[in-house]
């Protein structure tokens, strides 16, 4: 690999020579990378990152090919204040996102990378979102002065050389800047995790009309690995309007029935409510087999046979470290078991790795995340909350056979979710398209550790989109509810609303979750099929107390009625909350969804 500036073009691009050679005027680093994405290249940049001390290689034997990260504290998560979208009109972003003029955004971010990546050496990623020959793949070239970037983009995203062969001599890109805002003066002494420590500096700025991306300051997943949350869903969100499909925040499974009937759903909860789980979920019933296509996001478009097809942009999964065990999820172990990244979990004193609630006792004492000696009893967590792995989608164990088909899999059924610990029940059908819009636009959940920001409160997130969404939300609705005029309705997935997470009185789960929930999943095929026992109620259609297979579970008669009831009272409540999230959007919120709230009133009597 060499160190030195690239003179000479790798592409015959002109536009993406001219833009590179311009950034390099601008960001002034000590050399330049063109990233081939090879397998050299990749393992020179992890020695390199060893050297700097960014990177600890992992035991070769336990972990192989893998090493542990630790972020700066500052620098542990999304900073979704720090995040904007800069649409020409602050309306066309909408009351959810933070605007800012896209001038003055430009001139802030040009000072801001102004001799930014000084002492740096400035790497160029071609990268693309989806598979190379998918109708709807989209190529971006990320600019980045982070070596860990390039290794993650290099699990997250298809990366290279072939990106470049694909764009040819004119194809488009999506430029996509990135520093970690940490110029290196002559002689000064690199740290470990350069980034800009002020929050107030760091900024995630999307230009959809470009469309282009600016990021600086933070090198933690989706503020730095550009193709994730920023390309893949708030840019894309914007192409996806104007071009007819839709850029969701979602997991895509396939579900085979004993009879060997196959199923694709997909399923959108907001961050850290168990997508991950869900994706490669083992199920407890006997037959029944759930393979993986994505974890996170998925491109959805209308087939030529009227249908919606599901495609995963991404080639890797940057999944939350704590909790991932082998009850709660076997196939992500097997999936980080090897060539993995590994960012602020423990390290144990054989050099392997450890984080809460992974299912094996924690090691005597260890190093924590934030690269202190840590002891089980030390009364702190090890690993961060937000900790991650970032690993290769290839090595799930029960990947699909599908999940790189250009074309996407047809969904049968699509679902929404949240942490709700009361009033939303287990499982609940939409009567129809608009009731299902209505279901998604009404989603909320608890908060977690993937934003900075409180933990534990209701948020409404609506669709799960609501820090991912490019445009203004009332659109967004909009553009949801016009798929029914698009393709013949008859064509569209049934949609349904799930909660895993709802408590007793005693604050005790009701449900017992993860592969148990292939029970909900099941029902979900049977509806699909016409042959699912329900009785519409007031909120949508629910099981009947035996439509449920839940042979093998010990829960009792009472529980199953409080997780499958209509909480009147509870609803009256969720009505006035998502009335008053409705609000934010005046006028501009779909007519449809207001009937649909009203509706929803009516019959709750
Ligand atoms: C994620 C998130 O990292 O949604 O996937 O926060
Ligand atoms: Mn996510």
């Amino acid at each position: 690999m060499s160190n030195t500036q690239i003179k000479r073009p790798v592409t015959a691009n002109s536009k993406l020579n001219a833009w590179v050679q311009e950034m390099i005027q601008l960001c002034e680093p000590a050399a330049v990378h063109w990233c081939d994405g090879s397998a050299a290249e990749n393992q020179a940049l992890c020695d390199l990152m060893v050297k700097h001390g960014t990177f600890i290689k992992l035991n070769e034997k336990l972990r192989p090919g893998s090493y542990l990260a630790r972020s700066h504290p500052s620098d542990v998560a999304r900073v979704e204040d720090r995040t904007f979208i800069c649409s020409k009109t602050k309306q066309e972003a909408g009351p959810t996102n933070h605007w800012a003029d896209p001038v003055e955004m430009k001139k802030t971010m040009l000072e801001r990378f102004k001799g930014c990546m000084q002492g740096r050496t400035l790497y160029v990623i071609p990268f693309a979102m989806g598979p190379l020959d998918s109708p709807i793949c989209k190529i971006g070239i990320e600019i980045t002065d982070s070596p860990y970037v390039v290794v993650n983009m290099r699990i997250m995203t298809r990366m290279g050389k072939i990106v470049l062969d694909k764009l040819g001599a004119d194809g488009k890109f999506i430029p996509c800047m990135h520093s970690v805002g940490a110029p290196l003066a002559p002689g000064q002494k690199d740290v470990s995790w350069p980034c800009e420590p002020d929050p107030k500096k760091k900024y995630i700025v999307h230009f959809p009309d470009d469309p282009s991306i600016w990021s600086y300051g933070s090198g933690y997943g989706g503020n730095a690995l550009l193709g994730k949350k920023c390309l893949a869903l708030r840019i894309a969100s914007v192409v996806a309007k104007r071009e007819g499909w839709l850029a969701e925040h979602m997991l895509i499974l396939g579900l085979t029935s004993p009879a060997g009937k196959k199923y694709y759903v997909a399923a959108a909860f907001p961050s850290a409510c168990g997508k991950t789980n869900l994706a490669m979920m083992q199920p407890t019933l006997p037959g029944w087999k759930v393979s993986t296509l994505g974890d996170d996001i998925a491109w959805i478009r209308i087939g030529k046979d009227g249908h919606l097809y599901a495609m995963n942009p991404e080639t890797g999964f940057f999944g939350v470290a704590p909790g991932t065990s082998k009850q709660s999820n076997p196939h992500a172990l097997t999936s980080c078991a090897k060539n993995t990244i590994f960012t602020n979990v423990v390290l144990t004193p054989d050099n392997d790795v450890w984080w809460e609630d992974m299912g094996v006792p924690a090691p005597a004492h260890g190093i924590d995340w934030e690269g202190n000696a840590w002891t089980p009893t030390s009364g702190k967590k090890g690993a961060h909350a937000n900790s991650r792995f970032t690993a290769p989608a290839s090595q799930c164990p029960v990947i699909d056979p599908d999940w790189q088909n250009p074309e996407g899999v047809p969904l049968a059924a699509i679902m929404f979710g949240g942490r709700r610990p009361s009033t939303i029940p287990l499982v609940n059908e939409a009567f129809d398209w608009e009731h299902g819009v209505f279901m998604g636009s009404a989603c909320g959940s608890e908060t977690t550790a993937a934003a900075l920001g409180a933990a534990g409160v209701l948020r409404r997130d609506p669709f799960a989109m609501l820090p991912f969404c490019g445009y203004s939300m009332d659109d967004y609705f909009a553009h949801w509810l016009s798929f029914a005029k698009k393709t013949d309705r008859a064509k569209l997935p049934k949609v349904y609303f799930v909660n895993w997470f709802r408590k007793s009185a005693e604050g005790k789960f009701l449900w017992p979750g993860y592969g148990d929930n292939s029970r909900v999943l099941k029902w979900i095929c049977e509806r699909v099929e016409g042959t699912g026992k329900a009785h519409k109620t007031a909120i949508g259609n629910l099981p009947t107390p035996d439509a449920l297979d839940l042979k093998g579970l010990n829960l009792t008669a009472e529980n199953v009625k409080e997780l499958l009831a209509v909480d009147v009272a509870g609803w009256r409540n969720e009505i006035t909350d998502v009335a008053a999230n409705y609000a934010k959007f005046g006028d501009h919120l779909p007519k449809a969804l207001n009937q649909q709230l009203d509706s929803l009133r009516q019959r709750l009597g």
